[in-house]
């Protein structure tokens, strides 16, 4: 049994979700502060509390939410108004006085020639100003984005992207994710003023085929489509804003940039765990490929 009373804000999306459930598996108290609980059944049924809170509501009447918690896990939204969402959150954290908060960022949260580091700078500036005890998770590329090449490898064994398929980089399981941000929430004091980056694995393109290859009985391929044709299928499933960020992504895969190719031990000295690899994501997810 933890005593921790944990709230997570975001909670509905993947980062959030997963990470509800595994608190609620590991019999934290947690609580999931959403925007709609009645679109939130399924983390109602994982044992979780369901609370309405929006991480862009007034500010007081979110402080006063947040006062009844112990810690606070803030999953910025993939929303275009990300920066000022999250800091109203940062901020009603703050006048809350709450014990912890653990924010989501990104591993380029610090470059400014892209918007998603230009999105990050200014969160991640003023979590670490207001006083309060803190832990960053920087999260690369989803292992699980592969669900976005669900269709095409089903249908015709192909997947698409808009890098050399030889450009190796860094992706983290969702499950990793969950399981690391639920171990520093339920004993933060271990985790104060930290940041960490976590990974699963670093593949390319062409190995990610290969390793689909194998888990799948059958041969994938991975064709590199030009930055246009992939700006156009990705339009399919996000916002423009967030296309182009994603683009702006890749291209420093391209240029292995450090914060697409490093490779860090955080989430085995968090969890005592080997991370989940590529290998073993398709093992778990074959059945729907
Ligand atoms: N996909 C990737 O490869 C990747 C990699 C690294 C980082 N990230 C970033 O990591 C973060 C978490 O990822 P995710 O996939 O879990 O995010 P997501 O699907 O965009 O979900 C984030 C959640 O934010 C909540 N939210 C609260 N207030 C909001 C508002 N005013 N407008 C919109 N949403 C609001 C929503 O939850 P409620 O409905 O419960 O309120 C939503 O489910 C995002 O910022 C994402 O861009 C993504």
């Amino acid at each position: 049994m933890h005593s921790q009373k944990i709230l997570v804000l975001g909670a509905t999306g993947n980062i959030g979700s997963a990470t509800v459930k595994t608190l609620a598996s590991r019999k934290a108290n947690v609580t999931a502060g959403v925007r709609d609980p009645s679109k939130a059944k399924e983390l109602q049924n994982s044992g979780a509390q369901v609370i309405k809170a929006d991480m862009s509501q007034n500010q007081a009447e979110l402080a006063k939410i947040i006062s009844n918690y112990n810690a606070v896990y803030l999953v910025t939204p993939g929303h275009i108004d990300r920066t000022q969402i999250t800091i109203n959150a940062i901020q009603a954290a703050r006048q809350a006085n709450i014990q912890y908060v653990l924010l989501v960022s990104i591993p380029c949260a610090d470059n400014q020639n892209i918007l998603f580091g230009r999105q990050f700078t200014p969160i991640e500036k003023e979590l670490k100003a207001s006083g309060l005890k803190y832990g960053i998770l920087r999260l690369p590329m989803f292992t699980d984005n592969a669900w976005g090449n669900n269709e095409p490898i089903r249908t015709h064994n192909t997947f698409y992207g808009p890098i050399n398929g030889d450009k190796k980089f860094v992706t983290v399981a969702v499950q990793d994710a969950a399981l690391a941000a639920a171990i520093i929430l339920e004993n933060p004091s271990k985790h104060n003023g930290k940041t960490y980056t976590i990974t699963s694995d670093y593949k390319s393109s062409d190995e990610q085929a290969q390793i689909f290859s194998q888990a799948l009985g059958r041969q994938i391929k991975y064709v590199n489509a030009t930055f246009e044709g992939s700006k156009q299928s990705l339009l399919k499933m996000m916002p423009e804003w967030q296309v182009d960020g994603l683009l702006e992504l890749y291209s420093l895969v391209e240029k292995s940039d450090v914060s697409q190719v490093n490779q860090t031990s955080d989430y085995k000295q968090i969890t005592g765990n080997s991370p989940t690899t590529t290998l073993s994501w398709m093992w778990q997810n074959h059945k729907s490929f």
